[in-house]
């Protein structure tokens, strides 16, 4: 089918509820995509931040057939050797509080499950939140999401949600309380333009749910799996080493395969009783088989490290660009802020077969790229960034 063919079929039978670009995907391999007109993209958008491994990286492929040739799913009901290693290869890579996994679907469906764990550790009811996180469209994750229109979207909201301010530890000192079951926040504000807080702010953030009881999440579905340099923010220097009490996950875990899952400390993990949390396709055979090849690929093909080359790279070779005013972010999440509006720049690379991401910040561009992404391939970015 050309891709005239392709738009209109999609367009008459599905809600229309994404702007899309004019492409259409038919492979991809790495940071590239060809489309159904045999046209090569340089994916710097990563599929949307999901592709950390590039993508379909042969040792995750590999391990997914393998898989379906076994059996494609069976549910928690019965155990599984697979599931089991994947669990624990999740957990030897977590901070070392972190000694428990809890296995779903999505991001949205992790931090459900992350509130509700909350709820139930403490016996409260309210959660802090923060101004520009994004923590997914189901009823609680939209409740929490302070960022334009989505709470209302998501009208009526769950009760109980509050908003405080990004990096400001005296916004949410005035709204915690022994009401207050757990603090959820998104480590880099992503989608809201790649924001930022300095470490201090996560050792503070520590500090007040160790002092009044509060559960602390961290909501890592972006930062999360090596994307930022580290295997998680959590535990990084860029949170001043500190852990949270659950980190969600989901995005670049499966390498396309949807998957999300919640990291759990004893405190959380022992307050879940049998039948407290569950779903049908958590943990499912396909699911596991892609996290644990994902891990794998992404140690075997020493990815983190080459995430921070990513970042030094770009920094180093943008700063004499003077339409670039800041650039924000770890590793392979990265937001650069153009002096005006970045729309023209989004739309510019599109056409030199470029992708990027844009935000909810009109002059924030954002790079969410395979963590395999080689220096030749930035070249072409920052080529096209230096020409115009
Ligand atoms: C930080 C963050 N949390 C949660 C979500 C929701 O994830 P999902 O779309 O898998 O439900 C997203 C999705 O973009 C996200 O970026």
């Amino acid at each position: 089918m050309d891709f005239g063919a392709i738009r209109q079929l999609e367009d008459e039978f599905q809600i229309a509820t994404y702007k899309k670009m004019g492409i259409a995907v038919e492979r991809g391999l790495g940071s590239w995509i060809w489309t159904s007109e045999g046209e090569k993209y340089l994916d710097l958008y990563g599929g949307h931040a999901v592709c950390a491994t590039g993508h379909s990286h042969p040792h995750v492929v590999n391990a997914i057939k393998d898989q379906a040739n076994k059996v494609l799913f069976y549910s928690n009901l019965v155990y599984s050797e697979l599931r089991g290693r994947a669990a624990e290869k999740l957990v030897s890579i977590a901070p070392p509080s972190l000694t428990k996994a809890f296995f779903c679907n999505s991001g949205t469906e992790a931090n459900e499950n992350a509130m509700r764990m909350a709820r139930m550790t403490t016996g409260r009811g309210k959660i802090v939140s923060f101004s520009g996180g994004f923590h997914g469209r189901t009823a609680d994750s939209i409740s929490a999401t302070f960022l334009g229109k989505y709470r209302e979207i998501g009208k009526p909201n769950v009760p109980g949600h509050v908003e405080a301010e990004f990096g400001n530890i005296d916004s949410v000192r005035t709204l915690i309380d022994e009401e207050t079951a757990g603090i959820v926040v998104e480590p880099i504000q992503s989608m809201a333009g790649v924001r930022e807080a300095p470490p201090e702010f996560f050792k503070e953030l520590r500090d007040l749910c160790d002092e009044t009881g509060a559960v602390l999440i961290f909501d890592e579905v972006q930062t999360g799996i090596g994307r930022t340099g580290n295997w998680f923010f959590a535990g990084s220097e860029f949170a001043a080493d500190v852990a949270p009490d659950i980190i969600t996950l989901a995005k670049s875990l499966g390498s396309g395969i949807p998957v999300g899952a919640c990291l759990v400390n004893e405190r959380a993990a022992s307050a879940i009783k049998e039948n407290d949390l569950g779903t049908t396709f958590g943990g499912g055979m396909i699911a596991m088989a892609a996290v644990l090849a994902t891990l794998e690929a992404i140690e075997m093909n020493g990815m983190i490290s080459n995430a921070s080359i990513f970042e030094q790279y770009l920094r180093d070779s943008l700063s004499t660009v003077s339409e670039v005013a800041e650039i924000r972010g770890k590793g392979c999440l990265l937001g650069i802020e153009f002096q005006d509006k970045c729309a023209p720049v989004h739309s510019r690379l599109l056409e030199k077969k470029i992708i990027t991401g844009t935000s909810s910040d009109p002059k924030v561009l954002r790079l969410l790229p395979p963590l395999s992404t080689r220096i030749e391939e930035i070249e072409l970015l920052i080529n096209e960034l230096r020409t115009n």
